[in-house]
């Protein structure tokens, strides 16, 4: 893979450079980054699923990024859609996490208001690494009951709008737990309402070579759905870097 910027070099090695950036350390949330793939006219789908728009190199970028965070949360469409799967890392880089201080695999979270799964999806089927489901409340009793067996539940009070969980406490409570790194893999909903509460610090956007215009394209969600924005949210660009004609464009939001 080579970097563009800040500097030109020939060869860099996503598993390090991603895992050395120095990130500031929060006392009541972890950092947020988002990881998409987009395509040219910024599409996040096709078919429902991001594998057209993905290659190797952004596969690549994918697991790069798993390498280092403490936490790793999605939404519940993205994880019934993508028959989401625990990270995979190598032997090495599970030791290095523990050297580091840090759990052997990141810890897998999804935010869900309805609790609604298939429950033989790969995620929930491994007893010593049960994802943490980020939960209301109130949701219904016998879902819950349903679910704990497949997974831990944090039950957490309602969003002001009603639609899932305060992500503001949630995101509180899982810095009490130790999280101080929270990689976001989507989807564009759980991005959405992340970004309107403030809690993105850092996006990952790998944009595709492929413009799906409006047939390829149609019902594809934006990034960030429609985030409820008083003000649009400006970024810096920290890093570009570039292989088989993607590009991987990594911005931290400015304070
Ligand atoms: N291009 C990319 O990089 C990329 C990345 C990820 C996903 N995707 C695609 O995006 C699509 C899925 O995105 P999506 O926007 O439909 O769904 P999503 O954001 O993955 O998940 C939405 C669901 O997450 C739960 N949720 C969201 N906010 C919550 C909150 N505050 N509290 C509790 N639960 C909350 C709800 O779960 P319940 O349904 O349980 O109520 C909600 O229906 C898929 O087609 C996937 O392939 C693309």
């Amino acid at each position: 893979m080579r970097q563009l910027y800040p500097f030109p070099l020939e060869i860099v090695d996503p598993d390090i450079v991603y895992a050395q950036e120095d990130r500031p350390v929060f006392a009541d949330r972890p950092y947020l980054l988002v990881n998409m793939v987009s395509s040219l006219d910024g599409g996040v789908t096709l078919d429902g699923r991001t594998r057209g728009l993905s290659g190797d190199a952004d596969r690549e970028l994918f697991h790069a990024l798993r390498i280092f965070p403490d936490a790793i949360l999605a939404g519940a469409g993205t994880v019934r859609a993508e028959r989401y799967c625990l990270p995979s890392l190598s032997v090495e880089q599970q030791q290095q996490r523990q050297v580091r201080g840090q759990a052997r695999l990141p810890q897998l979270i999804v935010a869900s208001a309805r609790l609604v799964f298939d429950w033989d999806l790969p995620l929930f089927l491994h007893s010593s690494d049960r994802p943490l489901l980020l939960v209301p409340n109130d949701v219904d009793p016998v879902r819950r009951e349903e679910a704990t067996e497949y997974a831990d539940l944090l039950m957490l009070s309602r969003s002001e709008d009603g639609q899932g969980v305060d992500l503001v406490e949630g995101m509180r409570e899982l810095r009490h737990r130790g999280i101080k790194v929270l990689l976001v893999e989507g989807g564009p909903s759980l991005n959405e309402r992340l970004l309107s509460a403030g809690l993105v610090d850092e996006v990952c956007l790998a944009l595709s070579p492929l413009l799906l215009g409006s047939e390829a394209g149609k019902g594809a969600s934006r990034l960030f759905g429609h985030a409820h924005l008083l003000q649009p949210v400006s970024f810096s660009l920290q890093q570009v870097l570039a292989q088989d004609d993607f590009l991987f464009l990594r911005y931290r939001v400015k304070t």
